[in-house]
């Protein structure tokens, strides 16, 4: 059975004490409110890791993550973490591909694939994040670029390495623009991605990977998009950086 997640992208938000007091309230409303198998990512900036990993101790449904790492194993590489680091702080998921990686930071796909490597070689579980532009869906374009997304950065890993991953939709136009896709274009996109994914790995693996949307999940709209046959939990952003509407978003299923 796939995993339902639902994983808090907190980007480059919060100071340390306001990061101790967001997981706090969160550690408490997932421990009183939360019933049932839902797995909780929490994915602060790095320096917030080992100190928010602590408080996260003692609640199995807490989990931590980091939201990059470098695609390199040590050395010289000024600014950058390495798998083994997080590791030993501790991380057990590492976001992989966001777009704002892709778009601010020039990720390509070559060095995607080397950082899901990097992970996994560390037995970190990445979140491989994809999504289309406005344009490429303004021009019904979305399978293709998504399916060439998977293809370029995720094909070339063997079956037990694919076992780890999770995916995360997340159409750009719908990323912090309030602007969310439709549980059936959410739909219909999470299939798909489903089928790519069947056809390069074995189709159980396939049928057992869980497959996260992205893109203004909020606590009005999360139960609709959750209920969909293919759509096994969320990666938020904006809305999980208050406690009450996170939790409210977890307790959606
Ligand atoms: P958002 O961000 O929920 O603020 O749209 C989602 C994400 O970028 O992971």
């Amino acid at each position: 059975m796939r995993k339902k997640i639902v994983a808090g992208n907190w980007k480059m938000n919060k100071t340390y004490e306001e990061a101790l007091s967001l997981v706090s309230e969160i550690d408490n409303m997932v421990k009183d409110e939360v019933n049932g198998d839902v797995t909780v990512v929490i994915a602060p900036p790095f320096p917030f890791l080992q100190g928010v990993g602590k408080l996260m101790q003692g609640n199995d449904k807490l989990h931590l993550a980091s939201q990059n790492i470098s695609e390199h194993e040590s050395g010289a590489y000024t600014g950058e973490v390495s798998g083994a680091m997080l590791k030993s702080v501790g991380t057990e998921y590492v976001i992989i591909g966001h777009s704002e990686r892709r778009m601010y930071h020039h990720e390509d796909a070559q060095t995607l694939y080397k950082k899901m490597k990097a992970a996994l070689a560390q037995g970190l579980k990445p979140i491989f994040c994809c999504g289309e532009p406005l344009e490429e869906r303004d021009a019904e374009n979305h399978f293709e670029y998504v399916g060439k997304q998977l293809h370029d950065s995720l094909s070339y890993l063997s079956n037990e390495e694919f076992d780890q991953v999770v995916v995360a939709y997340e159409p750009i136009w719908a990323i912090g623009t309030g602007r969310t896709a439709s549980s059936q274009q959410a739909q219909e996109m999470h299939a798909y991605i489903r089928e790519q994914l069947a056809r390069t790995f074995d189709a159980e693996a396939a049928y057992n990977t869980s497959i996260l949307y992205g893109g203004s999940c909020n606590p009005g709209n999360a139960k609709e998009l959750f209920s969909q046959e293919d759509v096994d939990g969320g990666l938020i952003g904006g809305a999980s950086l208050k406690s009450r509407d996170f939790a409210d978003i977890v307790k959606s299923f």
